[in-house]
């Protein structure tokens, strides 16, 4: 059972924290689709405490997408802990902090995956910050630095005793980056060390692998992250394999370009026109993988600026396919 101030869900299966992909518009997707929890992308403490635009506007959130968690990064106390109350703000469900980021720009300043090199610091951190906020704090991190740094049974406990509700294991190290499979096999470990509920997360690309993570680690909750990028039925899928031993959905072609054109709508309310077409570039492979004669498709993909213009090329490409089928 993951349980996090008033949320307690069995069989959890959340949606990970991604920088430039979890924004208001991607969540809402994966929530419809059957995501429990879902994550804003890591928001820099810094960033926050000298008011930067940008960064404030990560925090947004909307009540159609509860329970959602604001994940924040750094590592300075002072700041973490006046970020913190800069999320609390806006009243998610949940604050998690980021222990677990290996790119050298976090990791070098001592934040993210930085904070696993003094377990002892990241304690201190991490309990400022659950003694100055009242919302639940959950922290995700990884397995430790590297293979002969393995530090998470210490690391849970400190936490733990710090007063962190719910941690969430990225089961690689921060030599790994996200490369190799993730070994899930600590998780059991780190349920006999703690009594808080633990999320697994690493190298969960499809609905079998959410139910094969769950069997084999026993974790509370399933944490998704690339899975979900131009795949967001991975949650609907995961829902109905855990609760009927099959999946019912068929994720046709029609669902698949229309969940792509609403996804693109959501994005440019949340950012504009401009921002939106190009960041929406990123999921066309994803959302349009496996289609007949795609590669055309997804290359016409590449140039519109205009919301129109996209609508045209996929609702042209999904009457050839669907007329492709009617002469099969
Ligand atoms: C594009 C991208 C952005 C990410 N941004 C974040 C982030 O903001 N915060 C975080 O905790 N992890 C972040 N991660 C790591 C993921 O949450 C996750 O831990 C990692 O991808 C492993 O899971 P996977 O093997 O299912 O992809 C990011 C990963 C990707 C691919």
């Amino acid at each position: 059972m993951f349980k996090a101030g008033k949320i307690e869900i069995e069989n959890a299966v959340l949606l990970a924290p991604m920088e430039d992909v979890t924004d208001i518009s991607f969540r809402l997707i994966c929530r419809e689709l059957g995501a429990d929890i879902v994550y804003t992308e890591f928001v820099n403490s810094e960033g926050l405490v000298r008011q930067s635009e940008r960064t404030h506007k990560k925090l947004e959130i909307i009540e159609e997408e509860r329970p959602v968690g604001i994940q924040i990064y750094g590592s300075g106390i002072e700041s973490m802990v006046a970020a913190a109350k800069i999320a609390e703000e806006k009243q998610p469900d949940i604050i998690d902090i980021n222990a677990g980021c290996w790119v050298k720009g976090v990791f070098g300043q001592g934040a993210g995956a930085g904070l696993l090199k003094d377990p002892v610091y990241l304690q201190r951190l991490v309990k400022e910050v659950v003694d100055n906020v009242s919302l639940p704090v959950t922290v995700k991190t990884r397995l430790g630095l590297d293979t002969n740094n393995i530090k998470i049974l210490e690391v849970a406990k400190r936490l733990e005793d710090v007063g962190v509700q719910a941690l969430t294991v990225h089961c690689r190290t921060r030599v790994m980056g996200h490369k190799g499979e993730a070994d899930w096999s600590w998780i059991p470990k780190i349920k006999e060390t703690v009594k808080i509920p633990v999320a697994v997360n690493g190298s969960i690309m499809s609905s079998e692998d959410v139910k094969r993570a769950f069997d084999e680690s026993n974790a509370d909750a399933v944490m998704i992250a690339r899975g979900a990028i131009g795949n967001p039925w991975i949650f609907l899928e995961a829902k109905e394999l855990l609760r009927d031993g099959y999946i019912s959905t068929v994720v046709d072609e029609e669902l698949k370009i229309k969940t792509c054109l609403r996804h693109l709508r959501l994005a440019i309310e949340v950012k504009g026109n401009r921002r939106a077409i190009l960041e929406h570039r990123k999921f066309y492979a994803g959302y349009l993988r496996g289609l007949h004669n795609v590669s055309e498709i997804k290359k016409a993909l590449m140039v519109p600026t205009e919301y129109d213009e996209v609508e045209d090329i996929l609702l042209n490409y999904l009457d050839y396919l669907t007329q492709l089928k009617v002469a099969v």
